[in-house]
This record gives C-alpha cells, structure tokens and sequence, in this order.
C-alpha cells in the first residue's frame, strides 16, 4: 500500500495527464522517468481503453502544447523555449564576465545547470557535462561536471565556503555520498580545477531576484565556444544528439 501523500499525488498526477491526454488529438503517455517520484512506476498503470484510442495516435512529434522550436535549433533557441526560467546561470555568467574571467569559464557558468533546467535535475552536473561535451572545449564540460562535487568543499584559499542554502536545504548532518566524494579528491587534483571552481563562486552569487539578464547578451561567447552543428542541436550525430531531441520531444511516445 502506496504512503497515502503518494497515492494523493499519483490519483492527482493520473487525472492531470488524462485531462491534458483528452485535450490533444493524439495521446500522451509519459515514460517511467517523467513520473517517477509522482507515483511508483512498478504499480499496475491504467491504460486507454479501446473507446478512448479509437481513431487516435501516440504522440509521435514535438508536445504542441510546447512552443514551437526552429527547424535547427540552436543553443540559444533550448534557453529560449525549452529550459525553465535561467535567471541563475545568465547572472553566474554575467559576473563572471564582469570579472574578466576566460571565456571558457564563462561559457561553464552560463551552462552549468543547464540539465537542472532542461533534462534531469539529479545528478545534473553529470547529465549537463554530457549534453555539452561534443560541442564545447573539453576544459568547459569538465568544469560542468566537478562544480556539483565541488559545491559541497569549501576551499578556504579562494574563500569558498560550504553553502548556508545548503544547511537548509538538506539539513545540517547531509553528507553527500561516496562517489561524490571521490569525484571531489579528484577534481582537487586536476589540472583545471580554478575553472571548476570559479562556476561554484559564481554560482554562490547569482541568485539575485531583481537582475534581468538576456541570453543575447552571450551571442558571441557561445559562437566562439560553442560548436553549433549546421543540422540543428538534436538533429546532428553527435554521442549527445538523443538527449537534445529529449528535451525537443519529451513526450514523444517512443
Ligand atoms: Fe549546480
Ligand atoms: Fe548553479
């Protein structure tokens, strides 16, 4: 027997996704991922009856209820219309601009969440590097993926302190976990370990509610630093393609 806060949530979730279902012509289903949390994906899910599929398809294309994305999206386009209010990551950037920092330490700032707002918030400095990797330099992605390790040391030598948000957040005993600590002994060690630790100040800092920044404003950073595939980000063969049209497509059924 489901926790009854989760049998709550999944009845809520299952009547919200039945009534966005009706509202398209085709169906959604969403997969495992979208709604794990929300209700247990190992429980019997109910499933359309044959009334309701008559006549209709799966969802096989972009969620209309999505705006639309350019034919080849650009890196510019996913800030735009896929990933969720990034406020964060342009002030991060801004800042780290304003203080002269090398570009590819800006790019890293500005991209450093980049999976907590579009793809998949656990993990997400691991997820992010990935999404990344093909298309910036090799130094950019890793500092990407050392930063969420790096956010839980402090390094008194830069003056980076263990974040007061995250007593609060995850409570004063939190301890993250082993293969978080590894990657930290690691990164410690590592040639570019400033890069990686300049996106963990910069990321201490922006999170100012009253700074508007526009991601216009990083239109030559990204040309120089970012890769942009001719085909479109999702439509090019790099190792990370997939993930892209994910983010396009994240209902598409299969
Ligand atoms: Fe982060
Ligand atoms: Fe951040």
């Amino acid at each position: 027997m489901a926790h009854p806060d989760l049998a709550t949530a999944s009845a809520q979730a299952d009547a919200l996704e039945e009534k966005m279902t009706r509202e398209l012509d085709e169906m959604v289903v969403k997969s495992v991922l979208y709604q794990s949390g929300d209700i247990d994906p190992a429980a019997p899910r109910g499933r359309p009856t044959e009334a309701e599929r008559k006549g209709r398809y799966f969802l096989m294309r972009e969620d209309p209820r999505l705006q639309k994305m350019p034919e080849k999206p650009t890196l510019i386009d996913f800030f735009r219309y896929r990933f969720g209010p990034s406020a964060h990551l342009l002030q991060s950037a801004r800042l780290a601009v304003r203080d002269g920092l090398p570009e590819k330490t800006v790019l890293a700032c500005l991209l450093h969440d980049i999976a907590v707002f579009g793809l998949i918030r656990s993990d997400h400095g691991y997820w992010g590097a990935q999404l990344i990797e093909p298309y910036v330099d090799e130094e950019v992605s890793w500092a990407v993926r050392a930063h969420q390790a790096l956010r839980f040391y402090p390094d008194e030598e830069v003056g980076y302190e263990y974040p007061e948000a995250y007593i609060r957040m995850f409570g004063p005993d939190y301890r993250p976990d082993p293969y978080v600590d590894r990657d930290y002994q690691e990164a410690r060690q590592h040639r570019w370990y400033m890069t990686a630790r300049n996106v963990t100040m910069y990321d201490f800092y922006a999170f100012d509610p009253d700074t508007t920044v526009d991601i216009e404003e990083f239109t030559d950073i990204i040309g120089r630093n970012f890769r942009q595939p001719e085909e479109g980000l999702g439509y090019d063969s790099s190792p990370s393609s997939h993930m892209w049209r994910t983010i396009i497509a994240p209902t598409r059924f299969l």
